[in-house]
């Protein structure tokens, strides 16, 4: 596996939370979660809710899970950590933008096509006040 696609150590994805970390799309540079399900299984989604998409799930210190889901912050919106769907809110049945990563020899890597890895964590500057990035 390509060590530049390597996001993290498997032992630091979260359970009960997520890693922030951001990919580059062309010129365009995003935000994305990585999770832990109960199953253990490790997934990866854009981070974003899918009812306001400038509402970030993580803001930067690991975003809420109950019971398996990812919580929105802002209204309520739950999301099953597996699928990404939407089981409650005003998003009902919408599904998290998924991006593909494999874990291997303890490592989790960026295995999309679309996307390359950057780092972990934001490299994008917010407004805390109005949740905005700045400059993009
Ligand atoms: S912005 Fe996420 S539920 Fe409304």
């Amino acid at each position: 596996m390509d060590e530049d696609s390597r996001i993290a150590d498997a032992a630091e994805v979260p359970d009960d939370s997520t890693l922030l970390f951001t990919v580059r799309d062309g010129f365009d540079e995003r935000e994305a979660i990585l999770t832990r399900t109960a199953a253990g299984e490790v997934t990866a989604f854009e981070n974003y809710c899918q009812h306001w998409t400038d509402v970030r799930l993580d803001k930067g210190s690991g975003a809420t899970k109950r019971d398996g889901e990812l919580v929105c912050g802002k209204h309520g919106a739950l999301f099953e950590d597996d699928s990404g769907c939407c089981t409650y809110g005003p998003c009902e049945g919408a599904v998290l933008e998924r991006i593909a990563v494999t874990v291997e020899n303890g490592g989790v890597y960026l295995t999309d096509d679309d996307y390359e890895f950057v780092q972990v964590g934001s490299s994008m500057e917010y407004d805390l006040s109005s949740n905005r990035s700045l400059g993009f």
